[in-house]
């Protein structure tokens, strides 16, 4: 058993953590600003704490002695609120990602950060290791804000383990999808526009490619690296090798719930200069595979369709109205 802290519990990924690290023995706090999914059945295992991570004296009511892991998820994630609140975007995951190695660091506890694909940028040359470059646009596009702001945490935990002695890694997410997220990424979104009877969205003709990964292989690399000492100081792309078209997704979605055909929606139109889209995007994850013994198993179509499977059981998540990017807006 461990006494662990989830930063950013309540989320799409969190939720997932949190659930599992219960189903292992562990004592968890969630600290979260928002409130937990609806379909989270309550644990006795689990505290839930309210506050921001910005708030240090908040924080460190949660992130104290006797805590052995913190795996610090709180951020803004989505196009969608990067474009419309890029210094909320900046200051939680600078400063509060700050308070959270800080207060780690005091109390001894190892830190699993969770940073993001992002990072490299639009470098053209796939698949990405994790010392690849990072290849950015002009700060004029809000959308490299998340990717140098994540970045910005990553160097954090690294100079906190150098100079004070932090125990800490780095995960890169690739494109995590599963119940509960949100409807504004390509993959919850389409699943949630063809069970509303619209046509899943296709940005750009769909020929740009993705490495769609399962939740709970999101979930069992994160654990992995939380709980295995060889990860400490270490940086991990977590993502699956299987690369896919948007087009190729959106037909499977098509036909996983039987809904209609896709129509092509250009984000460029849509965004104009401050968001750019990515043609490919791969993580090598040979290193967490040779370190660690972790890969992603999920074929796409299984997670497809327990993701659906879910959606149709959670008809408060078909509810939610549909966020992110709007196809309908900006035409
Ligand atoms: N989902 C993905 O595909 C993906 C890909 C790359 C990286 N990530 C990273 O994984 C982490 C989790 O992402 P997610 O998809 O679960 O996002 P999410 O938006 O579902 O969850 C984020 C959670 O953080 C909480 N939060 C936000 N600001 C906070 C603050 N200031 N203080 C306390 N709590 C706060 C939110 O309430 C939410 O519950 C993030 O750090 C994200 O950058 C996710």
């Amino acid at each position: 058993m461990a006494r662990v802290v989830v930063t950013g519990g309540c989320g799409f990924l969190g939720s997932h953590l949190v659930e599992e690290l219960v189903r292992r023995g562990d004592e968890v706090t969630v600290f979260d600003s928002g409130s937990p999914p609806p379909d989270r059945t309550p644990s006795p295992a689990v505290r839930h704490v309210t506050g921001d991570i910005r708030d240090a004296a908040r924080l460190v009511e949660v992130v104290r002695d006797g805590v052995d892991t913190v795996y610090h998820l709180a951020a803004v994630v989505g196009v969608d609120r990067y474009l419309d609140r890029p210094l909320d975007v900046i200051d939680i995951n600078l400063f509060g990602t700050r308070n959270v190695l800080e207060l780690a660091a005091k109390a001894g506890a190892k830190v699993v950060v969770a940073s993001t694909s992002e990072v490299f940028g639009k470098n053209p040359a796939v698949p990405w290791r994790e010392d690849d470059d990072r290849v950015l646009g002009s700060t004029a596009v809000d959308r490299w804000s998340y990717s140098s702001s994540k970045a910005l945490g990553e160097h954090l935990a690294f100079a906190f383990a150098r100079e004070r002695g932090l125990r800490a890694a780095v995960l890169r997410y690739f494109n995590v999808y599963g119940p509960r997220q949100r409807p504004a990424f390509v993959v919850s979104r389409s699943v949630h526009r063809a069970l509303n009877g619209q046509p899943p969205v296709v940005y750009d003709g769909g020929g740009q490619t993705r490495c769609f990964t399962y939740v709970q292989d999101a979930v069992d690399a994160t654990i992995t690296v939380g709980t295995d000492d060889r990860a400490v100081g270490e940086c991990f792309n977590v993502g699956s090798s299987a690369e896919t078209t948007v087009t190729r997704l959106s037909a499977l979605v098509t036909e996983l719930t039987g809904a209609g055909i896709g129509v092509p929606v250009d984000t460029r139109d849509r965004l104009g200069s401050r968001y750019q889209d990515l043609r490919r995007r791969v993580p090598d994850t040979t290193k967490i595979g040779s370190l660690l013994g972790w890969r992603a198993t999920t074929d796409l179509r299984d997670g497809l369709a327990r993701t659906i499977g879910w959606a149709r059981r959670n008809p408060w998540w078909l509810a939610l109205p549909e966020t992110g990017v709007q196809p309908e807006r900006g035409r």
